[in-house]
């Protein structure tokens, strides 16, 4: 049986005040809400304050990047080890603005998919196709590529207790969300591609939905049934919008 997970990913926004507030609001509005894993992750520099503020509710805090090393002479980086030890249990890999605008290929993010499993933090690993591949109807072949990347580095068993998120690129702030029919079909395909090495862990993992997701167009997306929640964008930037959401998935 799995749990949906909605993950609010706030990119490169924010402040304290932001953070303070968007917490704030999200825990009056989730207080009484189950059957729904709520991870907020905000930019580096305010995961401590988050960490501190969702104490004693259930949100967890998750990062959006991580280096591949663990520690040494690497300027500007964030590690693995560093996030667990303030607390953070979950890491974006791989989002599609990580592969374009710092070029992040499928091995980079492989690595850094095992230096997670390694130090037990859970990775979120982002797959899509763009809008030329989706219309040369290339979406299965890409889905399958970023996949095969972790399992041919560290075998099928990593993806127990990872989670996968489809966000074809197209619908990434597009407001063009994939229809939930576009969506359940990939991800069907994609448990499918992960059955074929090992059903159980296919079963298993959390494939959620992302790219345009909103408090109108979520429930109907998390009533498919390869649909197991969202990585939300733009509207997890808002606490009534963003608990609606979680709310459609709970
Ligand atoms: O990580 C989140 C996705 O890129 C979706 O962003 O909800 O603003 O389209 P969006």
């Amino acid at each position: 049986m799995r749990h949906p997970l909605v993950m609010g990913n706030w990119k490169l926004n924010g402040s304290q005040q932001l953070t303070a507030d968007l917490i704030n609001g999200l825990r009056d509005a989730l207080a009484d809400v189950q059957g729904c894993k709520v991870v907020i992750a905000p930019p580096a520099l305010y995961l401590t304050q988050a960490v501190a503020a969702v104490e004693g509710s259930e949100i967890g805090v998750g990062a959006q990047n991580i280096d591949v090393n663990l520690s040494g002479a690497f300027t500007g980086e964030t590690s693995a080890e560093m996030l667990k030890d303030i607390g953070v249990r979950y890491v974006i890999l791989g989002h599609s603005e990580r592969r374009t605008y710092h070029h992040e290929s499928d091995e980079l993010v492989a690595k850094k998919f095992a230096i997670m499993k390694q130090q037990g933090l859970i990775p979120v690993l982002c797959i899509g196709e763009t809008e030329a591949e989706n219309e040369a109807g290339k979406t299965e072949e890409v889905c399958a590529r970023q996949i095969d990347a972790v399992i041919t580095a560290q075998g099928v068993d990593a993806f127990k207790d990872a989670v996968i998120a489809y966000e074809p690129v197209w619908a990434i702030g597009t407001g063009k969300s994939a229809t939930p029919a576009q969506a359940q079909a990939v991800h069907k395909f994609i448990r499918e591609h992960i059955a074929k090495q090992n059903s159980d862990v296919a079963q298993q993992v959390i494939i959620q939905y992302g790219g345009s997701v909103n408090d109108k167009n979520a429930a109907e997306l998390f009533g498919q049934p390869d649909i197991d929640g969202a990585l939300v964008g733009g509207a997890s930037l808002k606490a009534d919008a963003f608990s609606v959401i979680v709310k459609a998935a709970a």
